[in-house]
Order: structure tokens, then sequence, then C-alpha cells
């Protein structure tokens, strides 16, 4: 029930800002006072566009920085200098494919077909080391992703309930039925949530104590509850007019 009424737009989760607003530093910047972090999940080869959201006026030209974990000794530095160039503080990536998949436009940080392994903190500022907004991205598998095809009677998965958590899915809205005029397929992609009190109030969700299972909000005593549930995917059939 309660995943049905999660929504995955990030868009106006500003509530949680009693700081901000307060003192001349903030209505400059309209940064919080430290750093939050939005959390975000996708699926795997999944494309996604981060905006610096709280970069100041004046600021011409943002660094993204990429931490694997809070307070990280290894933050990556994606940056972009003259075309799509990631420029590693500790070591240049040996592998070219990941010099492809990040680009920077404008002030956003796009990130073409994520894998499992970009989860982590991404964080825009500037080189100085001034940083303005952040995320907690957590890419979800696909290997284990189930998958139910409703017409056939299959169903998604249960919720879990445990005493320190609950888990369910967020599904994502239906994708367009893919012909028209005959019998076509519709899908929804699902992704594992949490819900637990316990969760670490440092980083910024859609709804109060529900985040994504690979979320660093999820404290590390219960990271292993990602492991009892996979992303999942719902497929139903779909008939619609084609357009005259
Ligand atoms: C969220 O968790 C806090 C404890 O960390 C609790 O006090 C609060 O009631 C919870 N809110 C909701 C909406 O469950």
């Amino acid at each position: 029930i309660l995943g049905a009424a999660v929504l995955l737009c990030m868009a106006d989760v500003l509530h949680a800002f009693a700081i901000e607003e307060k003192g001349d530093v903030f209505r400059r910047t309209d940064c919080p006072a430290f750093l939050v972090f939005d959390s975000a999940a996708y699926l795997a080869d999944m494309t996604f566009e981060l905006p610096c959201k709280c970069k100041p006026e004046e600021v011409s030209e943002v660094v993204w920085y990429f931490q694997k974990e809070m307070g990280s000794h290894q933050t990556r530095v994606l940056t972009d200098l003259a075309g799509t160039v990631i420029v590693d503080s500790a070591h240049v990536q040996a592998g070219s494919d990941v010099l492809k998949r990040f680009s920077l436009r404008m002030f956003s940080l796009i990130v073409f077909r994520a894998q499992v392994t970009d989860s982590g903190h991404y964080i825009c500022g500037t080189k100085k080391g001034e940083y303005f907004s952040g995320y907690d991205v957590d890419v979800q598998p696909t290997e284990h992703i189930t998958v139910a095809f409703l017409d056939r009677g299959q169903h998604v998965q249960d919720d879990v309930q445990a005493k320190l958590f609950s888990l369910f899915t967020t599904f994502w809205d239906w994708t367009v039925c893919d012909r028209c005029g005959v019998r076509g397929e519709q899908r929804r992609i699902g992704l594992c949530y949490v819900q637990s009190n316990w969760l670490n109030p440092r980083y910024r969700t859609t709804l109060p104590n529900v985040t994504s299972c690979g979320s660093r909000a999820v404290p590390a005593r219960l990271q292993h509850i990602g492991h009892l549930r996979q992303p999942e995917v719902a497929i139903r059939s779909c008939l619609t007019p084609c357009p005259k």
C-alpha cells in the first residue's frame, strides 16, 4: 500500500530545511548550511541527469565529485575540460568506458547507462572544494530482477515486514503501449525501497523514513536487507487506438 503512494520524482522535497533562509549565507546561495544528500534510485543501464541545484549565481563552472562512501578518501573528480574528461584524483581509471559514461551539460551531470558500481555520492561544487549539493545515488542491479506477467495471474512481490524495517517496491509509471490498434504490451519498473526509523538524517528523501534499499541512508547494520529483495518489472497487455 505504502509503495503505491510513493512518488519517485525528487521534486519539491525541500520541506526538510528549517535552517534555510536564516542568515546571509543562505540568502545568497540557497544552499543548506551543510551538505545533505538527496536520495535517488535507478535501475542499472538507465541514463539519468543530476542537476546542480543550489549553485550560487556568480559561479560559472561547476565540478562534480564522486565519493563511494561518506568521508571516503577516494574522491573522484568528474569534470568537464573541453568535452568530457574524467580526472581521478587518486589514479586515472584504466577502463575507457567510464570516461564516456559521464557528461556535463551546463551544471548538470549526466550518467549514461549507469552501473551498480556507480552507486555512491555525487556532489557538485567548485574546483576549490566548495560543495553546493549532493545526491546519494542507488543503482539497483538487473541480474536477478523478477518479472510478473499480470495477465497470466502473476503478482508483484509482497512487502516484507520486519521489526526494524519494511521492504516494498516502488513502481515507476507504466510505459506507453508499444503498439496501437492491436494488443500491445506495457511495463513498469519497480525498485526496492525500505521504510525504517533508523535511516541517517543526513539524507533527504521524498517521504520521511523511506529510501531505496541500496541508499547510504540505510545504517550499516541494516545494509544486508537489500539482498532480501530484488527490483522487479510488471508487464501487462494494453490496447490503444492508433492516432488518426
Ligand atoms: C520517522 O522516524 C523518526 C525516528 O527516527 C520518528 O520519530 C518519526 O515518527 C518517523 N516518522 C514517520 C512518518 O514514520
